[in-house]
């Protein structure tokens, strides 16, 4: 089992957007049993699975001690495809998991899924408190999307930082030039700079993930975007594979 976090400092970067499809890839093209966990509390991972959220859940139960995962789990209309949704309850996890003091509880989550999941994805937060610190000691890699700004640039730096000063072992982090239109010279330069970086373009497909509530690879296969996701899977796959 392998966990996947995709995660940044900065809000609206593509974060969720990349969760959901590389969750897909996962189940759908490498056929594994895929688990996305979705940690932001505006549930945008279920939105865009076309997942409506039950009532009278809290995910945040979840961190309680003894409660079992399983019970807030749902299955996807995608083969080998499950969605831990988030919830409004989500907004307090950080000070909850400051309260049980226990520094590894997700680690420890994601250990007890492992029996049920070839690959845990979360869909993270734009924050760095206790649940993305929670984060980075859980996953296996982290995936930090990030548009051609100097925003996201500093964002990025941020995240590289935090990481680094988790301590000795952590995950490595693989950033993503997002949102990449090359007719912009600003996005040229940023791909040039960072040749080795994968690229996911600008592009309506994936925009219309949120007007289809599906996965680019579930309505639009063989659209431009849809292969650069399929490509980033497999550099993903490959780096886990390096391990
Ligand atoms: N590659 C892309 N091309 C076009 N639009 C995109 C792309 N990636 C994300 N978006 C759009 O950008 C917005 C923010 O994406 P989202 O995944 O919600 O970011 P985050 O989770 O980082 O806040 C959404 O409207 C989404 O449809
Ligand atoms: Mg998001």
């Amino acid at each position: 089992m392998a966990s996947i976090a995709v995660y940044s400092v900065k809000g609206g970067v593509g974060k969720t957007t990349l969760a959901v499809n590389l969750a897909w890839c996962a189940a759908s093209i490498s056929r594994r049993k895929t688990l996305l966990w979705d940690l932001d509390a505006a549930n945008g991972s279920g939105f865009l699975l076309g997942v409506d959220p039950k009532k009278k859940r809290s995910a945040d139960s979840v961190f309680a001690d003894g409660s079992d995962p399983a019970k807030l789990i749902q299955t996807t209309d995608y083969a080998g495809l499950d969605l831990l949704p988030a919830d409004e309850s989500i907004r307090a996890l950080d000070r909850q998991l400051d309260r049980l003091g226990k520094k590894k509880r997700l680690a420890k989550l994601v250990e007890g899924l492992a029996k049920d999941y070839d690959r845990i994805i979360f869909d993270c937060p734009p924050v760095l408190n206790e649940l993305s610190a929670q984060v980075i000691r859980a996953a296996d890699l982290i995936i930090v999307p990030l548009p051609p700004s100097p925003l996201s640039a500093r964002a990025f730096e941020v995240v590289v930082e935090e990481v680094r000063g988790s301590g000795k072992g952590h995950p490595p982090i693989l950033p993503v030039l997002s949102m990449i239109d090359l007719r912009r010279t600003l996005h040229r330069e940023a791909r040039e700079a960072n040749p080795t970086w994968p690229v996911i373009p600008l592009a309506s497909a994936v925009e219309q993930c949120a007007v289809e509530r599906k996965p680019v690879g579930a309505f639009a296969p063989r659209s431009p975007a849809a292969r650069a996701i399929t490509q980033l899977w497999t550099a993903i796959e490959r780096k886990l594979a390096q391990k």
